[in-house]
C-alpha cells in the first residue's frame, strides 16, 4: 500500500524470489502470532479500505480477504456483479472510480486483459482474485500449506492431476521463482497449459516443470498431489464431454499409493465436486487467512 505505481498482484511472479520467500516467512510469523495472542499486534491496516469487485462467485477469496482486513484494521467493500466492469461502464473508469475512493482493490474477473487494464488505470495497487489465466493469491497460499507441512519448498514435487487451467498457470510462475521445485502438470493431451509459459519456467525459472499424461507415471515420488475442477467457471457446457475425458485423471487412494510416499500431501483449491475429481474420503480441510489456502489433506 506504501508505492500504489508498482505494488500490483496480478501474476506470482510479480514477485522477486526474495519477496515471495519474505512473504512467506511474514504469513508464518503471523500466523504464529495469532496462535499465541488470538489477535494480531500491529494494525498494519488501521484506516485502510480496500474494494473487492467480484464478476465470478467466491466463498473463500471474499471471506479471508474481508477477514483479514477487519483483523488487520481496515474494512472491506464486497461489489458484486452490480459493478457491471467492463459491461455497466468501461474497465477503466470502474478503475478510476474505485481507485479515487479506496486504498487497494481486488478483483475476481473472467478476462485476464480486463485485470491487466484495471491495473493500468488504478493508481491504487490491484490485486489478482482469479481470472481465466492464473489464481496467484491462491498458490502463494498453498506454498505457504506446504511449507508449514514440509518445511520447505526446495526440491518439492508437486504433481497436478487434470486441466492446465489458471491454477496451473499460477503454479508454473511458482515454479519460476522456488529453486529446484519440480512442477508436473498430469493432463490429457489436448488440455495442457500455456506453451509460451511453460516454455518461459523451464527457460528462466529456478525450478523444473513438464507435461506428462500418464498419471502413473507423473505421480511416483510426488510429495504433493493437487487437483482442480475439471470445468472451471465459465467452462461449465463443456462438462460432459470433459467428464469423460477426466476421468483417468482422477485421483484415488490408488493414485496417491502409487506416489510411493508414505507422507505425500493432498491439495484441492475448491471449491470441489465431491467425489468426481478426486476420492471423498480422510479428508481434513485446512484454511489460512490473509493470504488464502484451502487444503484437503491425508
Ligand atoms: N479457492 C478459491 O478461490 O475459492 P473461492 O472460489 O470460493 O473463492
Ligand atoms: N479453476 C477454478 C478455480 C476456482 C478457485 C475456476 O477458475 O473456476
Amino acid at each position: 500500500l506504501e508505492d500504489p505505481n508498482k505494488h500490483h498482484f496480478l501474476h506470482v511472479n510479480d514477485l522477486t524470489s526474495a519477496q515471495l520467500f519474505h512473504l512467506l516467512q511474514t504469513a508464518l510469523d503471523m500466523k504464529q502470532q495469532w496462535k499465541q495472542n488470538g489477535k494480531y499486534q500491529e494494525k498494519w491496516l488501521d484506516g485502510k479500505t480496500l474494494a473487492m469487485i467480484f464478476a465470478k462467485p467466491s466463498a473463500r477469496t471474499r471471506i479471508s480477504f474481508e477477514t483479514g482486513m477487519y483483523l488487520l484494521g481496515g474494512h472491506a467493500l464486497c461489489l458484486g456483479e452490480e459493478v457491471g466492469i467492463g459491461k455497466r461502464e468501461a474497465v477503466k473508469d470502474v478503475a478510476r472510480v474505485v481507485a479515487s475512493m479506496n486504498d487497494a482493490m481486488m478483483a475476481r474477473l473472467y478476462a485476464h486483459s480486463d485485470l491487466l487494464e484495471l491495473a493500468r488505470f488504478s493508481k491504487v495497487p490491484v490485486i489478482n482474485g482469479l481470472t481465466d489465466y492464473n489464481h496467484p493469491c491462491q498458490i502463494v497460499a498453498d506454498a505457504l500449506t506446504i511449507l508449514e507441512e514440509k518445511k520447505r519448498l526446495h526440491g518439492i514435487k508437486v504433481v497436478y492431476m487434470g486441466d492446465g487451467n489458471n491454477i496451473v498457470h499460477s503454479w508454473l510462475e511458482l515454479t519460476s521463482l522456488v529453486q529446484d521445485l519440480e512442477f508436473v502438470c498430469c493432463c490429457p493431451p489436448g488440455y495442457e497449459p500455456n506453451k509460451t509459459l511453460l516454455d518461459l519456467t523451464n527457460r528462466c525459472g529456478r525450478g523444473k516443470a513438464s507435461i506428462q499424461h500418464d498419471p502413473w507415471k507423473a505421480v511416483v515420488n510426488a510429495d504433493v498431489i493437487y487437483t482442480d475442477v475439471w470445468a472451471s467457471m465459465g467452462q461449465k457446457s463443456s462438462l460432459e464431454q470433459r467428464l469423460e475425458i477426466f476421468a483417468p485423471y482422477r485421483v484415488t487412494l490408488d493414485v496417491m499409493k502409487a506416489t510411493g510416499n508414505p507422507s505425500v500431501l493432498f491439495m484441492h483449491c475448491l471449491p470441489a465436486e465431491r467425489g468426481r475429481e478426486c476420492d471423498d474420503q480422510n479428508a481434513r480441510t485446512k484454511c489460512h487467512f490473509i493470504i488464502l489456502s484451502w487444503t484437503v489433506a491425508e
